[in-house]
């Protein structure tokens, strides 16, 4: 084994050059990163809907992450906004930026669909709202109950899902997460910094400007 030393000089030098490029050099270019004026810090209650939507694994399905129209044109044509740039994820830790898109985008969820109703009862039962939907249900984030208490947020559901006699009332986990879900919203112009920042070698379309399209 006279080949011992070389072979681990090798690895540590590739994990070496490894860490260099993937960790410090991104953290070294980001390390001024400011949170845009816009974008609010999450509250509590957004914080615990965030943990859920990572324990249900919401994150498999899902990504944040929409991208520069200079990557695809489908992300702005499905009004999903504008390409993220760095500063958007400030208050994200750890960011879910998602690698799977089984279903849209949520990175802009929060400016497109504003109704907590929606939510709930699409959390309760997609397919109450699109017979072809292939997300999960997550019923054990509601309770049925037979006499509706103040304070309590029934869900709306249409009449065939609608459990006989019952009222079916929202948990603390699915407000917290409906809250979470309605606070996604970073379709603000971004600045040319920032835009500098996410695009530093790459091309970037003459026509892409700082607010691109926005969500719809
Ligand atoms: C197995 C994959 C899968 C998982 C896991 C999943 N989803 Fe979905 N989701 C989808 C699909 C497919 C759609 C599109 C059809 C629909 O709206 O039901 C969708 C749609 C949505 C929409 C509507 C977005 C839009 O622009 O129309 C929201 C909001 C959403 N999901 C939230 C969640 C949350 C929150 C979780 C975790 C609790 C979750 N999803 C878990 C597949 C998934």
């Amino acid at each position: 084994m006279n080949r011992l030393l070389p072979l681990l000089i090798g690895a540590i030098g590739v994990l070496l050059l490894a860490t260099l490029m993937l960790v410090i050099l991104p953290a070294w270019q980001l390390r001024t990163s400011e949170p845009p004026e816009q974008l609010q810090p999450y509250t509590a209650q957004q914080l615990l809907g965030r943990d859920e939507y990572v324990a249900n694994g919401c994150l498999y399905c899902h990504s944040q992450q929409p991208r520069s129209t200079g990557q695809t044109l489908f992300d702005t044509a499905r009004g999903w906004g504008r390409a993220s740039t760095p500063g958007d994820y400030f208050y994200d830790s750890p960011h879910l930026l998602g690698t799977m898109r089984t279903g849209p985008d949520l990175f802009n969820v929060g400016a497109r669909m504003k109704s907590r109703d929606w939510h709930l009862t699409h959390l309760y039962q997609p397919r109450a709202i699109f017979d072809w939907s292939l997300m999960p249900s997550y019923p054990y984030m509601f309770e049925l109950k037979d006499q509706v208490s103040e304070g309590d947020v029934v869900v709306r559901l249409p009449e065939s899902l609608q459990p006989a006699g019952k009222h079916v009332v929202a948990r603390k986990e699915a407000l917290d997460l409906v809250e979470y879900l309605l606070a996604l919203d970073r379709t603000y112009a971004t600045s040319a910094q920032e835009l500098d920042k996410r695009d530093r070698g790459y091309d970037r379309r003459p026509a892409e400007a700082s607010t691109d399209s926005g969500a719809k």
